[in-house]
């Protein structure tokens, strides 16, 4: 496990900067922002569960990732799905790719230009799944700022983003997510 988090957090930050660089900022932010100290790898374990049709049980909700990106690792089974154009998608295990997803901080730093995809996994009715997801953030106190004229989201820290995201989940039942911070 330490060896694929330091690989795959090597890989976040050199993408984070690539990207940020395409958007014409030349960048080290996310090298100074995001040390391994915020950054947390979590390992998800799907067991089988039956698939009822038209019902919401899920391995994992359809939500966005609150970090700036994240890089996926899952096994051969199955199950990842993602919106393109309001349908889903099924992610196709390739056990040679790695997934790698903009998160809901990389959409409000980017000003919207860089969308916070957003997914779910389905379950499975005779197989257990794996999955190792490794998430980019910032710390704490890190003020997030959109990059763009006019800024689409006011500035947040982190700690407020998540913050603001534990508090609707807990009284409403889901992540509202960035429209809560929107100008
Ligand atoms: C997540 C996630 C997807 C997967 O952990 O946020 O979206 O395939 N995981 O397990
Ligand atoms: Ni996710």
């Amino acid at each position: 496990m330490e060896q694929f988090a330091g690989t795959v957090s090597d890989l976040a930050n050199k993408l984070a900067e690539i990207l940020a660089e395409d958007l014409g900022h030349k960048s080290d932010y996310f090298k100074e922002n995001c040390l391994a100290n915020t950054c947390y790898l979590r390992m998800n374990r799907y067991p089988p569960c039956p698939m009822f049709p038209n019902s919401n049980v899920f391995g994992l909700m359809p939500h966005t990732d609150s970090d700036f990106l994240t890089i996926l690792y899952q096994d051969d089974v199955g199950g990842l799905q993602l919106v393109r154009d309001g349908q889903w998608f099924a992610v196709k295990p390739n056990p040679d790719a790695l997934i790698v997803n903009i998160g809901d901080l990389f959409q409000a730093w980017s000003n919207g230009v860089y969308k916070s995809v957003e997914h779910r996994v389905v379950t499975n009715p005779r197989v257990e799944r794996f999955s190792s997801a490794y998430f980019l953030c910032p710390f704490h106190d890190t003020v997030i700022k959109s990059c763009g004229q006019p800024p689409v989201y006011r500035n947040f820290s982190f700690r407020e983003y998540r913050q603001q995201v534990q508090d609707d989940v807990q009284k409403l039942g889901q992540k509202v997510g960035l429209p809560r911070f929107l100008l």
